[in-house]
């Protein structure tokens, strides 16, 4: 961190996997414990709480409450922090879904939750080359969106199976260290958009 920052960075951490043991989740969880310092990293737990998007409830007073919630917390992080499994060849409906409800404002009175938004992307698949598309899919999204997104490193998470320990701990030496690259980039991007 430099003398800016004033206060730590609020990481949003939003998996795309919904299962219990997903690796992606444990990828977060490993954010958390390996972060080299300044951010508070908080894993959104409420995925599986958002409703499929509907432009005709997609206003301040029509929003469904968890989407609202949801909306409120990305507009008051500094940053986000996306872990996503790949489902063929792209990302999971789920994440496609609330990243589609974080995507307007029609009224234009709330402002874009992901318009400029600094955002770091990583993925864990146990496939040879899983995770390279999905990431791919989910980047082209956040151009549309106009997000900031951190471009290196590429975290490509493969035969994931292979490097968390049987509590789900991330304990592959060299995915903790493109972790930690990972969170700094995501830092400098965040210090940089407060300058
Ligand atoms: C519906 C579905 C589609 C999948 N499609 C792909 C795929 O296209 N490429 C791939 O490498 N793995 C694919 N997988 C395997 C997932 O990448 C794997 O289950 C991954 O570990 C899920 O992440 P998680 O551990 O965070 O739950 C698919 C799995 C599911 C359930």
């Amino acid at each position: 961190m430099t003398a800016t920052a004033a206060r730590p960075s609020r990481i949003l951490a939003i998996s795309g996997s919904l299962r219990a043991a997903s690796h992606n989740t444990q990828l977060l969880r490993a954010a958390l414990k390996f972060n080299p310092g300044g951010q508070d990293i908080e894993i959104y737990e409420d995925l599986r709480a958002i409703p499929p998007y509907d432009l005709d409830l997609d206003t301040p007073e029509l929003r469904p409450a968890a989407v609202t919630e949801l909306r409120r917390r990305v507009q008051e992080a500094d940053g986000l922090l996306i872990a996503t499994p790949e489902f063929n060849y792209s990302i999971p409906g789920v994440l496609k879904n609330a990243l589609d409800w974080l995507s307007t404002d029609w009224t234009r009175t709330e402002g874009l939750p992901l318009h400029r938004k600094p955002i770091a992307v990583l993925g864990a698949s146990p496939a040879n080359f899983g995770t390279v598309r999905a990431q791919l899919a989910l980047r082209q999204i956040f151009v549309w969106t106009d997000s900031d997104v951190v471009v290196k490193p590429e975290v490509h998470v493969f035969r994931s199976h292979e490097r968390f320990d049987a509590d789900g701990n991330l304990t592959d030496e060299i995915t903790i260290e493109l972790l930690q690259q990972l969170l700094s980039a995501l830092q400098s991007k965040i210090e940089a958009s407060r300058a």
